[in-house]
């Protein structure tokens, strides 16, 4: 079986759906460690609830990334975890080369917009603001750059005429925990026949 380090920074509803479908069988993949950059994040009382190892990892001093050092503090809980897929579950830090290096084409992200449409942050109100009818989200691997790399799969999401910001980020997160563990299976089942 896979296994999968799924790190996040906030609330875990991704982390959620996916440590559910291992539960009900739809994903096979062991998860061996939640990981989160904020002390206290609802991710790891997730991690908890579903008894997987999860941990703390202290930044360091810069806003948007890991510092070096932390970095290769991840490195390393990854390695010793024999983690073999890293999974992005809404981790609000932009990933450096160390880790890159270390999980090549084995770190994979969500992200509430279909790219390259609308990187960045709060992708559903851009989608908003330009007036979409029809927005959606994206499971891709993750490079060097923001909300970039190849695309695994993507989900539409209609955009209504009475669309709140809050309205359309829901339905877009439920298209999130359908689309996410579905996509991770496929990755999966491709990686282990290739193994
Ligand atoms: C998701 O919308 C995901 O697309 C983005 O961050 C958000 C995380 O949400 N990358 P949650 O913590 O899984 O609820």
């Amino acid at each position: 079986m896979v296994k999968i380090a799924i790190l996040g920074s906030g609330k875990g509803s991704n982390c959620r759906a996916i440590l559910q479908a291992v539960r009900e069988g739809r994903l096979a993949a062991t998860p061996v460690a939640v990981i989160s950059d904020v002390k206290n994040a609802p991710i790891l009382e997730i991690a908890r609830e579903f008894g997987v190892p999860h941990t703390c990892l202290s930044p360091g001093d810069f806003r948007t990334r890991l510092d070096p050092g932390a970095e290769a503090e991840l490195v390393r809980i990854l390695r010793e975890a024999n983690t073999e897929f890293v999974v992005l579950a809404g981790f609000m830090r932009i990933l450096k080369k160390a880790i890159l290096n270390a999980f090549p084409r084995r770190i994979i992200n969500i992200h509430p917009s279909l790219l390259p449409k609308f990187p960045g942050l709060r992708a559903w109100e851009q989608a908003l603001a330009a007036r979409e009818k029809i927005t959606g989200v994206t499971v891709h691997y993750v490079d060097e750059l923001i909300d970039h790399g190849d695309i695994i799969a993507q989900r539409e999401v209609p955009v209504l005429e009475t669309d709140t910001p809050d309205s359309l980020h829901k339905r877009i997160q439920q298209a999130e925990h359908a689309l996410y563990p579905e996509a991770l299976r496929q990755v999966f089942a491709q990686y282990a026949s290739a193994a």
